[in-house]
């Protein structure tokens, strides 16, 4: 039975994180489950520093993009001294259940921590980047990408009035999902994306079936790609391009913030909840998900980021519609 969970946010933030630590919370507290949670992720189980969450610690925030327990991406916890010392702080606190929000790397972790203690230990997936195998969803993309659209759009405005070629860098490091959805959005002229190894090329061509009257263009990078990101990429542009007038512009950690979509707060609260049943129907090492709209498990070594999965017919669909 389980009587105590201990609860971190690790890697990168992401808005919604704080509606998923509420659901935790609010779910464990309806069984009478006490919830410890630790501050920066693994780094506070390392030196033990926690707070007993209680209903009313998660009081006022859902709506706020960050995560109050702080998020850390931790190198103590890769080393065998952090590790032991993070099983200790388990055992101090009696904890027979574990929840994590965050991204393949904390899995990776968690996967690591369960050969030193055989705590049950599921995840939660928090990451913008969207870029994990078992889940449609990654709690924070839906807030990225609308933060994105809502920045291309001020973007647009401004390239028009004077005419102007922008090259958006968005963030992805391995992947091109927000590139490829923002863009859509967006009215994007054309991605560069990690996924797809002759962007660069099919950019240059895609020139020539431009209308001749249409002088402002946005193309969207992901941070990943590998022709350089935005300024690689823009600063090639300008040498091939002479004729136009070309600005680069990196949105960089805005994407990161700001309070969670509407969407984002259910799939949160969802997958927060079904972390706390998961854990009292004795399942451990996985990662809860939804797919089609259904909850599933999948395994922490599965859980990894899929790259090279991004939909065919998406791409096409953006060429056909910004041509
Ligand atoms: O993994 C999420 C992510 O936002 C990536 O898209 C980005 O490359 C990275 O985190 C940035 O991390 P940091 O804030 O640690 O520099």
């Amino acid at each position: 039975m389980i009587k105590k969970i201990g609860l971190i946010t690790s890697g990168g933030d992401s808005p919604g994180m704080n509606a998923c630590i509420r659901a935790v919370v609010r779910t464990a507290r309806a069984e009478q489950i006490d919830v410890v949670g630790f501050y920066r992720g693994y780094e506070g189980l390392i030196d033990d520093d926690y707070i007993n969450l209680t209903k009313s610690k998660v009081s006022n925030i859902i709506h706020r993009g960050g995560t109050v327990l702080k998020t850390a991406r931790s190198k103590r916890f890769m080393t065998q001294e952090g590790m032991q010392m993070a099983v200790q702080t388990l055992q101090k606190h009696q904890l027979d259940g574990f929840v994590i929000i965050g991204g393949d790397g904390s899995f990776k972790g968690a996967l690591e921590l369960s050969k030193h203690h055989n705590i049950k230990t599921v995840g939660c997936p928090g990451t913008i980047d969207n870029d994990l195998v078992g889940t449609d969803y990654t709690i924070g993309y839906d807030t990225a990408i609308n933060t994105v659209v809502d920045a291309v759009d001020k973007i647009r405005d401004t390239a028009e009035s004077h005419d102007r070629i922008f090259v958006v860098e968005v963030m992805g490091r391995d992947a091109g999902l927000i590139a490829l959805r923002s863009a859509i959005a967006c009215g994007a002229e054309a991605i560069l994306i990690p996924e797809r190894k002759n962007d660069l090329k099919f950019l240059l061509e895609k020139k020539k079936t431009w209308r001749q009257t249409k002088k402002s263009r946005i193309i969207i990078v992901a941070e990943g790609d590998e022709n350089g990101g935005a300024i690689g990429i823009g600063n090639l542009l300008k040498l091939e391009w002479p004729e136009f007038d070309i600005r680069i512009s990196i949105l960089g950690h805005i994407q990161r913030g700001g309070n969670p979509t509407c969407m984002e707060r259910v799939n949160a609260s969802l997958m927060g909840y079904y972390a706390v049943k998961a854990l009292q129907d004795g399942r451990s090492n996985e990662m809860i998900g939804i797919v089609n709209k259904q909850v599933c498990y999948t395994p922490f070594k599965d859980a990894v980021k899929h790259i090279e999965e991004l939909n065919p017919e998406m791409l096409k669909i953006l060429d056909i519609l910004s041509a």
